[in-house]
């Protein structure tokens, strides 16, 4: 095998190498590799071609774990053992990854780079996606692999197109393109270059920390080898081996970070419109919303709120006091969030623009001066949030809205967007006293306004800081959440969005959501109930829409649509308990809250390629309807477990393919077998009611089975939860053939509000017995409640 065909990437011959604690530093004839064993499964591949430091943007607080590792000289190479892995390293840097079984993961392609033939030229296709066409000769870094046995790709983020990528690529370049986002928009507002391989029930996932303009390609060029690479920077990537994707995911989070404990109000629903522009108007919404006992969290204002659209400022004309109004909104149970922009008005005597151009805070061109182009304000300047001067800046500001008594901040765009052209390659930031580019820190710098407005928000509030951002970087979760920007009223977008979400969540960014109901063109009635259907398990679950599309708001088109919007806005709400408990494990471990079946059911290969069906933590699956007229769906139960459909209660098994009725008001929603779903009560918004009683709905299978769930509380807002101030149950079931029974057990009590009853709903008791905790209960109508839980 000639290791060093391919020209491209020429380290010539392999010298030697030196251990220094956990990392290998290998000696090529031209270039110097440091492969870091982060630890068993995790391994970093770093050549500072491009600068010497490592400047990840992603990668904060990463800590190697010390694992025993072995390096050996082999025929040929050197070769890396881990407690799981197996790396074999050649001349020319070509590495090879098997698992300790001896099978092959992940192996760096030898052969011709043979990109497939554009007959006559690419003009129709340039047109058809709206940009050039990607040229391989155009990026420095090129990495290529063997494209293995029957081979699934997922993750990169929000992509276009279905659920596995193979056979497509996609660019990282963060992107604002208004027209509909067709399947063949290779990118779009975010670049997170993470890809998982899944090949043979075995998973590892690819994060390529480079954050100038990459490029992915699954297999579309040539089904021989699937490749990534760069435009520029230094090649730094890691290798997280599964096998299960699960464990890839949750690699991928120690690397980039996990997602902090969310506030508990901003998982409630959330009505936004471009724009509430004005105050009768908005209390207007606030009004019928109660009125309608619709129940909602949070009202948004768009940039109409802004005077001229200055950036933390409001227009006294349409807004006259803020802070009243917000104290009014508040007291009816709503929290209001503002959007910003990163474009600054350039206004002499407007001071966030005399304050960032006297300190120079704002991106200047190649000579040094303040750079300018154009967005809603008209001609503006581009705050440099690569400085943590500016970000600190740009976070105290944030007080501004927050003494107007804001809750939660909306960062667009941000990628950055620019109405007269795209930013030039060469207009430059200061990145902690380095002078770099714009084409190095395009894809950042929506990551980075997200971290500046994170911290100024902390700092401000001293709670959980709330933002909705549209451009991401790898990361980003530990700052914001996201939702996918400008979609359109149409079935395709609501299609789209599920494999789009459930790979934003297998990357990270596991708080998204879209705009339920679709942004620009007119929503219809049947549209927005289904769409309020995906809507109700999405993390994020905010109805959004255009300036000059129709009213989309859920009594805005007839009765029956208003009560299907009613109807799983209750369920959300139902279903907040649960959905918690998901964030909260998803603070720890990474686990997406909506994720696709296979992630549960890596060994049932039916599940790889299901795009219309999607799991909201391991217990609930919901298979929403995205056609138009659908009076009926086929979906997929997948195997190891049965299914117990939500609104009938009858149980299917696992493994097969069902037919479910679907009249409008009907989501197909289907609880596994065995599962224990905390659920709380019918409110208007989150914390209106206060209650010191859970329910527990319990849904049992025919099979015998035991069950397990973790349920937590806090107080839902503050950081306190970190220093021991939370509760947590542990809940075991374990269902017999004469008898149920129910362990409910406290583990951890460090906050005061506890339950004083427990009330539990058994589906499907078939008249066993029942005991808590030992003690045989009576069940009324298969309810039993237990006082004082606590003990
Ligand atoms: C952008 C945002 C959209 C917002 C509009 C006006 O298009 O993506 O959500 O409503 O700007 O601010």
């Amino acid at each position: 095998m000639d290791n060093c065909k391919d020209v491209k990437n020429s380290y010539g011959k392999l010298l030697g190498y030196e251990v220094e604690n956990n990392i290998v530093n290998i000696e090529f004839e031209e270039e110097k590799v440091y492969i870091k064993i982060v630890n068993s499964y995790i391994i970093n591949f770093f050549v500072p071609s491009f600068r010497k430091e490592r400047n990840s943007k992603a990668v904060e607080n990463l800590k190697d774990k010390n694992c025993d590792f072995e390096v050996e000289f082999i025929n040929g190479g050197i070769q890396i053992s881990t407690e799981q892995l197996q790396l074999k390293v050649y001349d020319c840097f070509k590495v090879d990854i098997y698992d300790k079984e001896g099978t092959r993961l992940c192996a760096d392609y030898r052969g011709d780079s043979k990109p497939f033939n554009r007959r006559y030229g690419d003009y129709m296709l340039a047109e058809a996606e709206g940009h050039a066409i990607n040229n391989q000769e155009e990026y420095k870094l090129y990495i290529s692999k063997n494209m293995e046995e029957e081979m699934y790709f997922y993750g990169l983020g929000e992509k276009t197109g279905h659920l596995n990528k193979k056979g497509y690529h996609y660019v990282n370049w963060n992107t604002d393109n208004a027209k509909p986002h067709g399947e063949t928009f290779d990118r779009l507002y975010k670049s997170i270059p993470f890809l998982i391989g899944l090949s043979k029930g075995n998973a590892f996932g690819i994060f390529f920390d480079n954050h100038f303009e990459t490029y992915f390609d699954m297999g579309r060029d040539n089904s021989e080898y699937y490749y990534f690479a760069a435009a520029d920077g230094n090649l730094d990537y890691y290798f997280i081996y599964g096998p299960s994707v699960k464990k890839v995911v949750e690699g991928y989070t120690i690397i980039t970070g996990n997602m902090p404990l969310p506030a508990l109000w901003t998982l409630g629903y959330q009505q936004c419109r471009w724009s509430y522009d004005n105050e009768t108007r908005l209390m207007e919404i606030a009004n019928s919303l109660r009125e309608k006992g619709i129940p909602c969290d949070t009202l948004y204002l768009d940039i109409d709120y802004m005077d001229g659209y200055r950036v933390f400022t409001w227009n006294k004309e349409r807004f006259e006091n803020p802070e009243a109004m917000i104290k009014t909104l508040n007291n009816m149970g709503f929290k209001v969030v503002t959007i910003i922009d990163p474009g600054v008005k350039v206004d002499k005597g407007y001071k966030i623009y005399d304050e960032g151009l006297e300190n120079g805070y704002f991106a200047t061109d190649n000579q040094g001066i303040v750079y300018r182009n154009e967005v809603w304000p008209g001609d503006s300047v581009y705050p440099d949030f690569l400085s943590p001067k500016v970000r600190k800046w740009w976070g105290e500001n944030q007080k501004i809205m927050i003494d107007a008594g804001v809750s939660g901040i909306w960062n667009d765009m941000n990628e950055p967007a620019s109405f007269n052209g795209p930013l030039p390659d060469d207009v430059m930031f200061n990145n902690d006293g380095i002078l770099v580019t714009h084409k190095e820190v395009h894809n950042i710098y929506g990551h980075m306004m997200a971290k500046g407005t994170y911290e100024g928000l902390k700092k401000a509030t001293g709670k959980r800081p709330f933002i909705v951002t549209r451009a991401c970087y790898a990361g980003t979760q530990k700052y914001s959440t996201a939702w996918t920007g400008d979609n359109q009223s149409t079935w395709e977008h609501l299609r789209m969005s599920i494999p789009m979400l459930m790979n934003l969540g297998l990357s990270g960014m596991a708080f998204c959501g879209t705009d339920v109901g679709g942004f620009g063109h007119d929503c219809s009635a049947e549209l927005l109930s289904r769409w309020v259907q995906v809507g109700t398990f999405t993390p994020l679950f905010r109805n959004h829409s255009a300036m000059g599309t129709r009213d989309q708001e859920p009594w805005a088109f007839d009765e029956i649509t208003e009560e299907i919007n009613r109807k799983y806005i209750k369920l959300r709400y139902k279903l907040l308990p649960y959905l918690y408990d998901m964030m909260w494990r998803c603070s720890k471990n990474g686990e997406p809250i909506i994720r696709p079946l296979l992630f549960n059911y890596q060994n049932d290969k039916k599940t790889y390629e299901i795009n219309d069906e999607f799991l909201c933590g391991e217990n609930i699956l919901v298979a929403p309807v995205v056609e138009q007229g659908a009076k009926a769906r086929m979906l997929y139960l997948p195997e190891g477990n049965s299914w117990i459909d939500y609104w009938t209660k009858e149980e299917y098994e696992g493994g097969q393919y069902i037919i479910k009725e679907t009249p409008v008001d009907v989501c197909p929603i289907y609880v596994k077998g065995g599962s224990i779903i905390p659920t709380g009560e019918d409110q208007n918004y989150i914390g209106e009611k206060k209650t010191n009683k859970l329910n527990i709905e319990v849904y049992l299978s025919k099979e015998n089975t035991e069950t397990r769930y973790h349920h937590y509380t806090d107080d839902g807002e503050s950081f306190r939860y970190q220093a021991g101030e939370f509760n947590h149950y542990k809940i075991k079931i374990t269902n017999l053939d004469e008898k149920v029974e129910i362990k409910f057990k406290v583990i951890d009590k460090g906050y005061k509000e506890k339950y004083e009853n427990v009330e539990f709903i058994i589906y499907n008791l078939r008249d066993k017995d029942l005991s808590v905790n030992g003690e045989v209960v009576e069940t009324i109508n298969e309810k039993a409640v237990i006082s004082n839980p606590n003990k």
